[in-house]
């Protein structure tokens, strides 16, 4: 790479100043939040990061006291649980819970053990009951955590059975189709909890969207290795080198929220500022165009003017997507919006499909963690297809009257698509390295990796916390 290309922009940008659309109205989803020492003034205090965070199974501990423990996460897809009766279970680190439908539509979230000793009432990920019967001593709970059954009551002596018998609730609150749940019996409300982040979203309408892939793979790091990963777009120009006639890697806006959350928006439809020909439309432009309609080898116009071109072309009633987009300003229409819900989920955000990515911490080694990948998109014309680097198989049926089924991949063939891929191989080169006496100085980070300060300093505000 030859810093000689850059643009001029490059010599005056610092990461996290950039508009994507400079000048953007106040109250508009793209208006460029405060900078990070705003919200954050002890940012520089994470310039770098000792290895232990990494590594220590006290610190990890302490982070499943002050963090795990205490956060709203994101335990399922409330689409999952359409009807009474249907529940999912979701494990977080050591613990497990059942999120279930109620009778009157709501949905409630419990501890997943019985309350005699303490097996877990479900095994299975997905399910749909009248009441859960305990497969151990066939104790029974209604579907709102109520004892209903002490099998063989009359043996039991009153004591044994003083208090509450029913399942032990978890807070439970729903944004956009996601059900969020929190150990924490005084958390804020989960709107209050994302700050900026519904606002920004509203015009995605997630919750009319449809799953079409479903993956989970046990990655060899540690979580905030994973979700580090997603927060920094400095990695793309040689992990992803493929992207850069397409996608501009380099300005993106980051933006950021209160406790913990952010998003960045990275310009997608011209060349990177890394790549030399901002003049000819090249093949991926090429393909961009051709997507929307518009005949590349007619297209009068540089490179760098594709993207407006395609925004145009979305913008128009009988768009090749069949997507209605009013409700999305210009740059929702085609640019990666990278939201991160503090502590462990990113989406890669784009009208014609989400991918959403959890990072769930192992139950007892801070040496893994579960990578979960959904996949979501809304109604199209059917043939539309979903974004390429998403990875869903062309044989799936995407119509949205079939959910697919979890799958469990396995390192060798993780298939979450070549874009996950090429990020799951570098985490992969990770937790030696974190582990090594050759990094005892510590992880060093840029101005581009701003949103890995921030978590940084969530954890330890929430650690000074407790
Ligand atoms: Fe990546």
């Amino acid at each position: 790479m030859d810093d000689a290309v850059l643009s001029n922009d490059k010599q005056v940008y610092r990461p996290g100043e950039w508009a994507v659309t400079p000048g953007v109205a106040a109250g508009s989803p793209g208006e460029k939040s405060p900078p990070l020492a705003q919200l954050y003034p002890e940012k520089d205090k994470y310039l770098i990061i000792p290895q232990a965070r990494y590594t220590d199974p006290a610190f990890a501990e302490l982070e499943w006291k002050a963090v795990w423990s205490k956060v709203w996460t994101c335990a399922g897809l409330a689409s999952d649980i359409a009807d009474p009766g249907q529940w999912f279970k979701y494990d977080l680190g050591r613990e497990s819970f059942v999120v279930v439908r109620q009778k009157d539509g709501s949905i409630k979230a419990f501890y997943n053990v019985c309350q005699h000793r303490g097996r877990q009432l479900v095994t299975e990920n997905f399910g749909r009951n009248h009441s859960f019967v305990c497969q151990y001593h066939s104790w029974v709970f209604d579907l709102d955590g109520k004892n209903r059954r002490v099998t063989d009551r009359e043996y039991f002596e009153q004591d044994a059975l003083s208090g509450d018998l029913s399942l032990k609730a978890v807070r439970c609150e729903t944004w956009a189709g996601f059900v969020f749940i929190s150990m924490d019996e005084n958390a804020k409300p989960l709107r209050e909890y994302l700050d900026g982040i519904p606002g920004i979203f509203a015009g995605y309408h997630f919750e009319n969207m449809h799953v079409v892939k479903d993956v989970v793979v046990e990655v060899p790091c540690n979580w905030k290795i994973g979700y580090e990963n997603f927060l920094e777009p400095y990695h793309a120009h040689i992990t992803h080198p493929e992207i850069q006639p397409a996608v501009d890697e380099v300005l993106n806006q980051y933006d950021f929220y209160r406790n913990g959350h952010g998003n960045a928006i990275t310009r997608v439809g011209l060349p990177s500022e890394r790549y030399a020909d901002k003049n000819n439309i090249n093949p991926a432009l090429a393909f961009l165009l051709q997507e929307a309609g518009i005949n590349p080898e007619q297209f009068q116009g540089r490179a760098t003017d594709v993207r407006q071109a395609l925004i145009a072309a979305k913008r128009k009633e009988d768009n090749p997507w069949g997507i209605d987009y009013s409700g999305y300003v210009d740059s929702q229409l085609m640019d990666d919006w990278n939201p991160s819900f503090f502590p462990n989920m990113t989406f890669n955000a784009h009208p014609e499909g989400t991918m959403v990515l959890r990072f769930l911490p192992h139950p007892s080694d801070p040496s893994k963690y579960l990578l979960h990948q959904w996949v979501l998109i809304p109604k199209t014309k059917p043939g539309v297809p979903v974004p390429y680097y998403m990875g869903v198989e062309p044989d799936v049926d995407i119509s949205g009257t079939v959910r697919p089924a979890r799958r469990y991949t396995t390192l060798a063939d993780p298939q979450m698509g070549l874009v996950v891929g090429q990020d799951i191989a570098n985490q992969v080169g990770m937790q030696r390295g974190v582990s090594s006496k050759g990094l005892s100085s510590g992880v060093r980070l840029s101005e581009q990796e701003q949103r890995l300060q921030q978590i940084h300093a969530e954890i330890d505000r929430l650690i000074a916390a407790i």
